[in-house]
C-alpha cells in the first residue's frame, strides 16, 4: 500500500454522509466531489456545522460515508462500501492527520515521538530514528531532538506534529485549524512547510481553515454549505 505513495492524490466523487435514522436524521454530507492532485495544498472552508469535520473523517477512514466514491494515493477506498479491510493500516499507512493541537505522547522525547508511526509499520529503531531525525531537520526543529515535548514552544510542538504526520511518506496529509493557537508568524511558516513538503514528497494536502491569515495563500479553494462543495480559485499569494 505504501509504495508508490503519491498516485492520484484524492478524488471524492458524489460523497454523502447521513447521521442517525428516520425522524432525526442528519444529513451533514449531501453531495461532495473533490480532487487534490499530489504535491498539491487546497484549503477548506465553510460555516460552523456545514460538514468540515465529517468530511475530514470520511476521508481518513474514521466513520464511513452512506454513499459515494473516494480514491487515496493509488487505491479506490470506498465505493458506497469500503473496499480496504484493514483500516487502521490504510490510516497509518497513508494518511497524515494534523490537528489543532499537537497531540504529541508526553513521555517520549521529539525524536521518538515521530519515530514512533515508522517503528509500528514495521521499520527497525534505527531506519525510524534516522527518518525522523532528516524530517526534523527539514522543520527546522533537529536542535530540540532530544527535548521532551514539554520542553518546547507551541510554534516548534505544531512543526514536531507536522514532522510526525509526515514520516511515513503519506499520499495525503489531512489538517484540521493547523494554525488557530498560532501567531501570524508561525502560521504562515507552517503553510509554507506544508506546501515545501507537498511538492517534495509529492503529498496531497487538505487544509480546514478558518483563518484569515493563510486563506490567501491557497490557489485552489473548496467551499462546503449545507453538506455540498463548491471549488473557487484563490489567490494563491506567494510567501515572501
Ligand atoms: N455524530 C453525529 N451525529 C449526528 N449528527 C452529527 C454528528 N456529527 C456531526 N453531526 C451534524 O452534522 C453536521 C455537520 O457537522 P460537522 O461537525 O461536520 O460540521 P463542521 O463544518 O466541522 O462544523 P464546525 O466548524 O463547527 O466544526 C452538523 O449539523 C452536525 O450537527
Ligand atoms: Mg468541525
Amino acid at each position: 500500500m505504501s509504495t508508490s505513495p503519491a498516485g492520484r492524490g484524492i478524488i471524492i466523487e458524489g460523497m454523502r454522509k447521513r447521521y442517525g435514522e428516520g425522524d432525526t436524521a442528519v444529513d451533514a454530507l449531501k453531495d461532495v466531489n473533490m480532487v487534490v492532485q499530489p504535491g498539491e495544498v487546497v484549503g477548506l472552508i465553510g460555516p460552523s456545522g456545514s460538514g468540515k469535520t465529517t468530511l475530514l473523517k470520511c476521508l481518513g477512514a474514521v466513520i464511513e460515508p452512506s454513499a459515494g466514491r473516494m480514491t487515496l494515493g493509488n487505491n479506490t477506498i470506498f465505493d458506497n462500501g469500503w473496499m480496504i479491510k484493514d483500516l487502521r493500516a490504510l490510516r497509518r499507512d497513508n494518511i497524515g492527520f494534523v490537528f489543532q493541537a499537537p497531540y504529541l505522547i508526553p513521555f517520549l522525547d521529539v525524536t521518538d515521538n515521530v519515530a514512533l508511526l515508522p517503528m509500528l509499520a514495521g521499520l527497525s529503531n534505527n531506519e525510524s530514528r534516522q527518518r525522523a531525525v532528516e524530517l526534523l531537520g527539514a522543520l527546522d526543529v533537529a536542535h530540540r531532538a532530544k527535548a521532551m515535548p514539554s520542553e518546547l514552544s507551541g510554534g516548534e510542538q505544531q512543526r514536531v506534529a507536522i514532522a510526525r504526520a509526515l514520516v511515513n511518506k503519506p499520499p495525503v496529509i489531512l489538517a484540521d485549524e493547523p494554525t488557530a493557537p498560532l501567531d501570524s508568524e508561525r502560521a504562515m511558516s507552517v503553510v509554507r512547510i506544508l506546501n515545501q513538503m507537498a511538492q517534495q514528497y509529492q503529498t496531497a494536502i487538505i487544509v480546514v481553515t478558518h483563518d484569515e491569515k493563510i486563506i490567501p495563500t491557497f490557489k485552489r479553494i473548496y467551499h462546503i454549505r449545507d453538506g455540498s462543495t463548491h471549488e473557487e480559485a484563490g489567490e494563491g499569494r506567494a510567501f515572501d
